[in-house]
């Protein structure tokens, strides 16, 4: 157990419409000259390379791009795109996009300075020291891998999203315009922005720092909730409360743009510190076996595992309801702790994700199959508030499917 608590970031975050334009200069004064831009080619076709390489070809750094990233992207999309980069020169690398491309970014730079292989250093720990300078700078307001420690593959052999988390892969540098989401498809916005609310939800209700057992003084994956993770994701949820919906609903709204792409690296900072539990274990063999995005697979979940965990976060959905706008006046605390479940619900139907598994496709004989697998993620499992089995987690699946 610890009796003090920390907290990472990345080593700097410039957040701001219009930021994208200081690129050129924050990379000048880390002395960088070439860089690789790893994104995908629907932002290359939209005008979002241009818009990086613009302002870094101004102060005369040179950029290549690999642009063969893909959503959610495969273990054989990370081959491709160290092939690419490995004969050539480079000082940087920069991810441009969503979750995908910036974790697809990470793993090609922990290949270019350690060469391997990405399943080498798949789980915790086992990046062996730094990597090349990381600029991550999102097109999505959701993943809050511009902060975070973690970068996600599919597996295809397995049929699982494999994490590979270190301290190494938090970026240098995490460049969030808002402006860059402002183009972004209804769909995208819907589903990245409930990830956020779940990496919110999940690090503030995740064990409190003070009740995680950790050996000696050993770097552990996730820490637990602390306050300065509670501070975060308060803001996070009161921001996606506000803003979400009107993002998706009417997307040239730039108060609403703003909003959520702040809200998703707060919610970053916390889940990367404090923690992601069941519902993120439950959505990696969803989304592989279903074809679903990571962020509506979470969204799709979350409630039926607020409800699994009801009782022992009462409390601490009564706050997520009041951060929400509702109000639990005259509310004993579980029906308060209820009323804030009914509220995601109804935030779930009015951006369009999905209720329920059968309505991606599942069916029953799968549910087994992911409820192992789910449950075989440990550190996922470490720091839900309620310690799961794996027939409770069959038990959240059944009741969602
Ligand atoms: N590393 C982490 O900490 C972390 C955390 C959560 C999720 N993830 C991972 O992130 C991935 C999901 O990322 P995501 O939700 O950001 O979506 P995404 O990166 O998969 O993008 C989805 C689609 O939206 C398009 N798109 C993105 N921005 C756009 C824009 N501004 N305009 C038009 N189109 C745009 C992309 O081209 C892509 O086709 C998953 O693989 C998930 O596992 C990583
Ligand atoms: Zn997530």
């Amino acid at each position: 157990m610890r009796d003090y608590w920390s907290f990472f970031s990345a080593g700097q975050w410039v957040y701001g419409r219009g930021a994208v334009r200081q690129l050129g200069h924050l990379l000048k004064q880390r002395n960088l000259r070439s860089v690789l831009l790893v994104t995908d080619s629907n932002l290359a076709r939209l005008g979002y390379v241009d818009q990086v390489r613009g302002p870094l070809s101004d102060v005369g750094i040179q950029s290549m791009v690999f642009d063969g990233g893909e959503p959610e992207p495969s273990i054989r999309v990370a081959e491709a795109a160290f092939e690419f980069a490995n004969s050539r020169r480079i000082d940087a690398v920069l991810g441009l996009g969503g979750g995908s491309n910036m974790d697809l970014a990470k793993i090609v730079a922990i290949l270019l300075t350690h060469q391997g292989h990405p399943r080498d250093y798949f789980h915790f720990d086992r990046v062996p020291g730094p990597v090349l300078p990381l600029i991550c700078v999102p097109t999505t307001a959701g993943t809050g891998s511009e902060v975070s420690h973690a970068a996600v593959l599919t597996d295809s052999e397995t049929g699982l999203k494999m994490s590979t988390l270190s301290p190494y892969l938090r970026p240098d540098l995490a460049l969030v315009d808002p402006a860059l989401t402002d183009a972004c498809p209804s769909q995208v916005t819907a589903d990245s922005g409930i990830d956020a609310l779940t990496h919110a939800i999940e690090g503030f209700c995740a064990l409190d720092f003070s009740r995680v057992a950790v050996p000696g003084e050993q770097a552990v994956p996730y820490a637990g909730s602390n306050p300065m993770g509670d501070w975060l994701a308060e803001r996070a949820i009161r921001l996606i409360g506000e803003h979400l919906q009107t993002a998706v609903e009417q997307p040239e709204d730039q108060e609403a743009r703003d909003g959520m792409s702040l809200a998703a690296t707060l919610a970053g900072l916390a889940f990367s510190n404090c923690a992601v539990a069941v519902v993120h274990a439950l959505e990696y063999p969803i989304g592989v076996a279903l074809h679903c995005s990571h962020g509506a697979g979470n969204g799709l979940i979350l409630p039926y595992v607020m409800e699994y965990n009801r009782d022992v976060s009462a409390a601490k959905y009564a706050q997520i309801l009041h951060w929400l706008g509702g109000d639990a006046s005259g509310m004993d605390l579980p029906s308060a702790a209820q009323a804030a479940i009914d509220r995601i619900v109804a935030l779930r139907q009015s951006i369009g994700i999905p209720h329920r598994l059968r309505d991606i496709g599942a069916t029953e004989d799968q549910l087994p199959g992911f409820a192992r697998k789910a449950f075989g993620i440990k550190r996922l499992m470490e720091l839900n508030p309620r310690v799961p089995t794996e027939e409770g987690l069959l038990e959240i699946l059944r009741r969602a499917l």
